[in-house]
């Protein structure tokens, strides 16, 4: 039921792990099946993201569909990882069963909460990004909530 790169992503997760004083970190959570998921950053001076790393407390796919996420974020501008969808995330692992599309989703709400936090950190705006719905924000360092 799941194809070969989602068993290698998920036996063999990429990208494990945290980094400190990150560019931008996001955690994500989905309410029904309780995962959480969060992605760290470190974005250079030119908008390049130079490092990514996650920690994914979740089913199987949701390992994998965030090994995977990171390692399409690499080596990325901040706007091209903006097209880094669960849909191109799926893809690249030759698709997930349809009651596992929620945790690509995810994986895609992670990548996008933590490009919001560097942008907030940093004042600027990221084109067609806002604020991941999901973002549970659990707040490592104290930043202030907007509203
Ligand atoms: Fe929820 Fe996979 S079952 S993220």
């Amino acid at each position: 039921m799941y194809s070969e790169k989602v068993m290698d992503h998920f036996q063999n997760p990429r990208n494990v792990g945290e980094i400190e004083n990150a560019s931008g970190v996001g955690t994500v959570g989905n309410a029904k099946c309780g995962d959480i998921m969060r992605i760290y950053l470190d974005i250079d001076e030119t908008g390049v993201i130079r490092d990514v790393k996650f920690k994914t407390f979740g089913c199987g796919a949701a390992v994998a569909t965030s090994s995977m996420a990171t390692e399409l974020v690499k080596g990325k501008t901040v706007q091209e990882a903006m097209e880094v969808t669960n849909k191109a995330v799926m893809e690249a692992l030759d698709g997930l069963p349809p009651v596992k599309v929620h945790c690509s989703l995810l994986a895609e709400e992670a990548i996008h909460a933590a490009l919001w936090d560097y942008a907030q950190k940093n004042g600027i705006q990221i084109e067609g990004l806002s604020k991941p719905k999901s973002d549970i924000h659990e707040g490592e360092e104290d930043e202030e909530e907007e509203y």
